[in-house]
């Protein structure tokens, strides 16, 4: 039997309610189709200052602002990857372009430049402006973020010699990651972001921080035989589930997008997760923190700050600014992928996942989850609701992401290690590992190689030996397998450096 929602798609009068506010202006989603994104909804509608450089969410030529739920104000502005998220995911939210940056003129010319794009403009910070007013999206987010604060600097705006990533206005560089741009280079565009002021008190985005999000819309959005559905709550999403198994689930669309543009993917019904309030939500208790499958990557690292130091180590590791302020934790493990960047890290926490359907929750270690190369003991049906990390957390942490590039890649091996070093010895080991296997991995023979032991370079070579034979690494275009043997070894090597290194006086 159908749902009240699916009912509602059936009927028909919902296609025409589905509305977004760009630029101040209530927009109707109709006629878009359900898997047209953002990026293409925008520039049909004239917003061609929106870019398509990649549409994978490599280079973020297409980014814009998003009102979210804020994490220390009511609303944050949120650069988010046009390109990939769905426009019908959009229903009854706000988001503004470069275009709508600017103070809106006479005759919809702008009269004048917002700081960032004039700060842009006066250091030369753009030639030919293709990846311009993606850039001036991304610094007008961490021009807005509330808890940026100045701190004494140099006045010509000069970089902190003590820290590279932020300008002495508290700009943080990692908010441009996810920009690329091919012919200015990247000092001009630093020069402007770091000469940024702080917004004036009367700057109505400013100002739309104080006030409540908008809030999630149930959508029921449908065009010809494709259906978009937002539920408003778990209940509704797993009953949903249940009479549409073939429905795809998706939560900030960072994977799936991709899977729309570059694979042609189209799914008969999609069901949005990212907005449920049930998997919303964090909380820290005495004995475990437990974190919602749909907060956001920017979310979890803001709102947990360095609690988790193993989950701060990852955050700045994991894809861009951009790309985490719409992918998920659930949407990590939903993949099922083998060099996801989340699971060595929670292998590491003993982390365990709680899956919900229309009979109820369960939980499952994510030491038993993965089953094989992209499969779980996830059931059709059943959702990622919560991650749970058990309490207190090992002392001695750390997380190893191999990649071609610093920033924003894909790792050829991921290493997390989450030891108790208690008068010297080896009290308990968790290692986890990504790229290693068909599915995330612990370390097993290694762990039993390092626990009751000292913890002394002979032990730690040992084991690092051990640790060199773990899993069945492949070559590919990234790694041979050989590299990513080594690189395993390495990695416990690296640790017990740093944990033996002298602290300078
Ligand atoms: C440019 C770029 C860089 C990237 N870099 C990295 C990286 O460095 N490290 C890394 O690990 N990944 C990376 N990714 C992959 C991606 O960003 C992550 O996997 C992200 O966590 C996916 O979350 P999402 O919410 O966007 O998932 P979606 O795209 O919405 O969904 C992904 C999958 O998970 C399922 N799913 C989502 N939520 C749930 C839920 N609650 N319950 C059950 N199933 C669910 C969906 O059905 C889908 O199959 C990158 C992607 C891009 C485009
Ligand atoms: S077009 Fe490249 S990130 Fe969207
Ligand atoms: S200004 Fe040309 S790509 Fe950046």
């Amino acid at each position: 039997m159908d749902s009240p929602i699916d009912r509602a798609a059936k009927r028909g009068p919902a296609v025409v309610a589905a509305r977004i506010t760009v630029n101040g202006k209530d927009t109707p989603i109709a006629p878009a189709a359900p898997h047209t994104t953002v990026l293409d909804f925008l520039r049909e509608r004239g917003l061609t200052g929106t870019k398509e450089g990649c549409a994978e969410g490599e280079c973020g030529a297409c980014s814009v602002l998003v009102a979210r739920p804020g994490v220390h104000r009511p609303t944050d502005w949120v650069a988010v990857n046009a390109c990939l998220v769905p426009v019908a995911a959009l229903d009854g939210q706000e988001v503004v372009t470069s275009e709508g940056l600017a103070t809106a003129g006479e005759g919809g010319t702008p009269a004048a430049l917002h700081p960032v794009q004039q700060e842009l403009a006066v250091r030369g910070g753009s030639q030919c402006g293709y990846c311009t007013p993606g850039f001036v999206c991304s610094m007008a987010s961490e021009y807005y973020r509330p808890d940026r604060c100045a701190h004494a600097g140099p006045a010509d705006g000069a970089v902190r010699a003590d820290d590279g990533e932020h300008g002495p206005n508290g700009f943080d560089l990692h908010a441009l990651s996810g920009n690329l741009c091919r012919c200015t280079g990247y000092r001009p565009i630093r020069d402007a972001a770091f000469a940024v002021g702080m917004p004036a008190e009367d700057d109505p985005l400013a100002r739309r921080r104080e006030q409540s999000p908008p809030a999630p819309v149930a959508t029921r959005y449908a065009q010809g035989d494709r259906t978009f559905l937002r539920p408003e709550s778990l209940a509704e999403a797993v009953r949903l589930l249940r009479e549409r198994p073939e429905a795809v689930v998706v939560a900030g669309s960072t994977d799936w997008g991709v899977e729309v543009n570059l694979r042609s993917r189209r799914a008969g019904c999609v069901v949005a997760v990212d907005r449920l309030p049930e998997l919303r939500t964090l909380h820290v208790g005495p004995d475990r923190i437990e974190i919602g499958a749909a907060q956001t990557l920017t979310e979890i690292e803001r709102r947990l700050g360095g609690e988790v130091p193993l989950l701060a180590e990852l955050f700045p590791q994991f894809a861009s600014r951009l790309i985490r302020n719409s992918a998920t934790l659930g949407g990590n493990l939903g993949t099922g992928s083998p060099i996801g960047d989340s699971p060595p890290v929670l292998l590491a926490l003993e982390a365990s996942v709680v899956l919900a359907d229309a009979d109820g929750e369960r939980e499952v270690p994510l030491a038993d989850y993965f089953t094989g190369y992209r499969q779980s003991v996830r059931r059709p049906g059943e959702l990622i609701r919560a991650v749970r990390v058990p309490l207190p957390l090992s002392p001695v942490t750390a997380f190893h992401k191999i990649a071609k590039r610093r920033f924003d890649d894909i790792s050829s091996v991921a290493v997390a290690f989450a030891l108790d070093v208690e008068d010297g010895t080896v009290r308990t080991a968790r290692i986890g590992l990504g790229g290693v296997a068909a599915t995330p991995i612990r370390a097993l023979a290694t762990e039993a190689a390092l626990e009751g032991r000292p913890w002394t370079a002979r032990t730690v070579e040992a084991a690092a030996r051990v640790l060199r034979t773990e899993g069945t690494p492949m070559g590919d275009h990234r790694a041979s397998a050989g590299y990513r043997s080594a690189m395993l070894g390495q990695s416990l090597l690296k640790l017990y450096a740093r944990t033996t290194e002298a602290v300078p006086s």
